[in-house]
């Protein structure tokens, strides 16, 4: 019988410890975006990945690529068109209309996957990982502020070189219909030069032609009506105010061609990019969305929010193994095996900033030993029947060729411990 394996645009992530793996880089950056969105008192929601196949389609749009063709739906076995979640915002707002929570304020974050078919290429997957943080209930001004501030706040965190941050403002919702119908005028006559691809984006969602990787295309629009000349001198300040606020600490540049790609937003937008990741450029992105909570049924709450894909962040990213001190814990043999786990449970509530591994399989001490220093180990623990007879165990240091090693008493080994 043949193999089964993992779906196409699907891939396992497996943590080996070694920080030039993709897995193991994105679960530490899981933890240290957390904390970041934490420290600005965002608060963790967790929505199911299974949804009504609506809720996507009057969110993020029956015009969208993803939902047109990008959406993972079926029927469940009641009938029910069911579809796993292609982005988180959508759910969020779902969530707070349930709960009737619209009109007080929120700064939520989640993390997980999500699935959209895509035809798989590098840093595009059909289930990939996103971090988002949502802010609920505050019209423009100060939510943009901090938006920007924790993206800066992630990029200096981590170090990240070769990014810049875009930034546009799509106006009011009338601004940004009034200049959709002006790019439709100003495209219809050139309408046969256009690839089919962007032909069918002047037909279901033409702002999208301003995102088009035709040269032909982005030629066409070099003379094209600009969403400036359409939006408030408000906005236009915002948008200086905020690239002049924080230049200093991030690469922001103002694009007035930037629109994203899913129909919620209005008014600021914004995408980070990375010269260093190929097509698929942006890691991050989000925007604006005033509208979505009352198009969804609930009552108007202005909101924004922004999410970053896991998978292109950790590509960027470079970071160091574990600085941790780690410690063998070394079973001569496996009668032993009992009181070794009393011991070393101990420790491990004498000493958090530790790890220690206790060697779970029987092997000569030669062998256990190979694996403690493989593994990189500062110590091992060595319990022998005659250490335990003694009340007693042997601490070998392992990177410190000119350190003996020694035997010691059972609550000098804890003493050692805690002050490691
Ligand atoms: P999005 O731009 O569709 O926005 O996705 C955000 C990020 O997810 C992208 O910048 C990209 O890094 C990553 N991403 C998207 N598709 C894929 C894929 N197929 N494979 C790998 N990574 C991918 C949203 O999803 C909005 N919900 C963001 C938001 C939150 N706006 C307001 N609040």
């Amino acid at each position: 019988m043949a193999n089964i394996k993992s779906l196409t645009g699907t891939q396992d992530l497996y943590d080996d410890g070694d920080m030039k793996n993709l897995s193991s880089k994105l679960f530490e950056v899981e933890k240290r975006i957390k904390d970041i969105f934490i420290n600005y008192k965002f608060q963790e929601i967790r929505t199911p990945v299974l949804e009504d196949a609506n809720l996507f389609i009057r969110s993020v749009g029956s015009s969208s690529d993803i939902v047109n063709k990008e959406i993972y739906s079926f029927n469940d076995r009641n009938d029910k068109a069911l579809a796993m979640r292609p982005e988180g915002t959508a759910s969020v707002i779902r969530s707070i209309i349930e709960k009737k929570l619209e009109l007080s304020t929120h700064k939520l974050w989640y993390l997980g996957p999500m699935w959209r078919y895509e035809r798989p290429q590098k840093g595009r997957y059909r289930q990939f990982n996103q971090a988002g943080i949502e802010i609920l209930g505050i019209p423009e001004g100060f939510p943009e502020y901090e938006m920007i501030s924790i993206i800066c706040s992630i990029i200096q965190d981590f170090d990240l070189k070769n990014c810049v941050i875009k930034i546009n403002h799509l106006g009011t919702k009338e601004n940004k219909e009034s200049f959709c119908q002006a790019l439709v005028n100003f495209l219809e006559p050139f309408k046969k030069e256009l690839n089919e691809k962007d032909q069918e984006r002047l037909e279901k969602n033409p702002l999208r032609i301003l995102d088009s990787k035709s040269s032909e295309t982005q030629s066409i629009l070099k003379n094209s009506p600009s969403i400036k000349d359409f939006i408030d001198e408000s906005s236009i300040d915002l948008l200086n105010s905020l690239k002049n606020e924080f230049s200093d600490l991030c690469n922001i540049e103002i694009d007035h061609k930037l629109v994203r790609g899913l129909d919620y937003y209005s008014g600021f937008v914004f995408e980070a990019i990375s010269s260093e990741l190929g097509a698929q450029d942006s890691f991050l992105g989000g925007g604006r969305y005033d509208y979505l909570c009352s198009q969804l049924g609930g009552k108007e709450m202005p909101a924004i929010g922004m999410a970053i894909g896991l998978e292109r962040f950790s590509e960027i990213v470079s970071l160091k193994n574990n600085q941790k001190k780690l410690v063998s814990f070394i079973i001569q043999t496996s009668n032993l095996e009992p009181k070794a786990y009393k011991i070393a449970h101990h420790l491990r509530s004498l000493n958090k900033d530790i790890v220690l591994d206790i060697s779970l399989s029987e092997g000569s001490l030669k062998s256990k030993m190979r694996k403690a220093n493989k593994n990189n180990a500062d110590f091992a623990i060595i319990l022998g029947e005659e250490e335990l007879n003694n009340k007693s165990v042997v601490i070998k240091p392992l990177k410190d060729e000119l350190k003996e090693q020694q035997a010691v008493s059972i609550d000098d080994l804890y003493s050692f411990y805690k002050a490691l």
